[in-house]
């Protein structure tokens, strides 16, 4: 879809150059934080105001496990990792997060430390580490965890998507492994308590992907941001309580980088409780997140990722250039080879 047709169809996309955000996906992250409180700012307002904890409105009946996690602290966020960062979009929102302090008072939290990693380079952002690699390397995990010299962080992120081909089993395949090594690398940066939120495919093996999560953590659900398109399978899984899943804290550290979780690994399925066990699917709560807390959402009180908008309706006017071209287009390659053998 060409940058003009995108600006006329798709809100997000004019709303995130209006309010200077590199991606449109930023507004996921904002609404799934919107929901589920990922960087503990609301609980520590609430605790500063003395009023009662909100746990967002994914649930309305209370279990057991759930008042034993409201008892625990609530993380704040000081450190955090956005894992195929690129062109940025989620990593400003963590930066304003962890800088804005929102009302919280500012000895509760130490200078953030938020690292950055994708493929392609990336526009510098003040007070990040950038790191260019792949994340299914182990140069680049390596990379990544020296970084922290070993602290953790409370949050890790993972918005990662191959190029995908067309082909489903195959793109769902591409797009589990990169999430296998995501939770490998975030087994060696997420402080005990601390929360992962990446993007999953919902396709047939995603039941597996669950069970295995909740090997890990405590508490695992899905969400789909209403800024993410009905007609894209993709979710993200939003797992909070790193050590207080079904392994307990002292099994689930720093997983072997290389794989191989198990002899029988093999993609999805290699992580047990115990040796031999077969995996069996879950399912998990879906949660639709659509709230934009602290963000203005250009009048429209509800904006519909699945809708066309005509240009001129919200405050956009004008079409806007974005906030971050692409550095190193692939595409720049093609234009390239082709310019060649226009000459030869
Ligand atoms: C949907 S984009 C991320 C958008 C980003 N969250 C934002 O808000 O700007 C997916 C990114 O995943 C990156 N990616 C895909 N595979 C990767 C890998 N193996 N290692 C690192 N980055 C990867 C791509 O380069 C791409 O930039």
């Amino acid at each position: 879809m060409g940058r003009l047709s995108r600006d006329k169809r798709d809100v997000f996309y004019r709303r995130a150059k209006e309010l200077g955000y590199r991606a449109r996906s930023a507004f996921k992250l904002l609404q799934i934080d919107g929901e589920f409180d990922l960087f503990g700012l609301k609980c520590h307002e609430q605790e500063v105001d003395g009023s009662a904890r909100d746990e967002g409105s994914a649930k309305t009946e209370m279990t057991a496990d759930d008042k034993q996690r409201m008892q625990r602290p609530k993380l704040l966020v000081k450190r955090a990792v956005d894992l195929c960062a690129a062109p940025g979009g989620w990593t400003q929102v963590i930066v304003e997060r962890l800088s804005s302090g929102d009302g919280v008072e500012s000895y509760t939290r130490d200078v953030p430390k938020i690292v950055a990693v994708d493929l392609w380079p990336m526009e510098p952002l003040d007070g990040v580490d950038i790191i260019r690699g792949d994340i299914t390397s182990l140069d680049t995990a390596r990379q990544i965890i020296d970084c922290f010299e070993g602290g953790r962080a409370e949050l890790v992120v993972c918005d990662g998507a191959p190029d995908v081909t067309g082909l489903h089993a195959f793109d769902s395949y591409i797009q589990h492994q990169l999430l296998m090594a995501a939770i490998n690398i975030t087994t060696h940066l997420l402080c005990c308590g601390g929360t992962f939120v990446a993007k999953i495919f919902r396709t047939r093996e995603v039941g597996l992907m669950y069970t295995q999560l909740q090997l890990l953590f405590e508490d695992v659900q899905v969400a789909k941001p209403t800024a993410s398109r009905n007609a894209s399978v993709e979710s993200f899984v939003v797992c909070r309580g790193f050590g207080y899943g079904k392994l307990g804290i002292d099994k689930c550290l720093d997983l072997p980088l290389e794989g191989g979780w198990d002899e029988e690994f093999s993609g999805v399925g290699g992580l047990r409780e115990y040796p031999g066990q077969k995996v069996e699917p879950s399912v998990v709560p879906f949660v639709s997140c659509a709230k934009l807390d602290g963000v203005d959402s250009g009048g429209f009180e509800f904006l519909d990722a699945d809708k066309s908008y005509p240009v001129g309706v919200d405050k956009a006017k004008t079409v806007l250039a974005p906030w971050a071209p692409p550095i190193q287009p692939p595409y720049e390659m093609a234009k390239m080879k082709e310019s060649k053998s226009v000459k030869s």
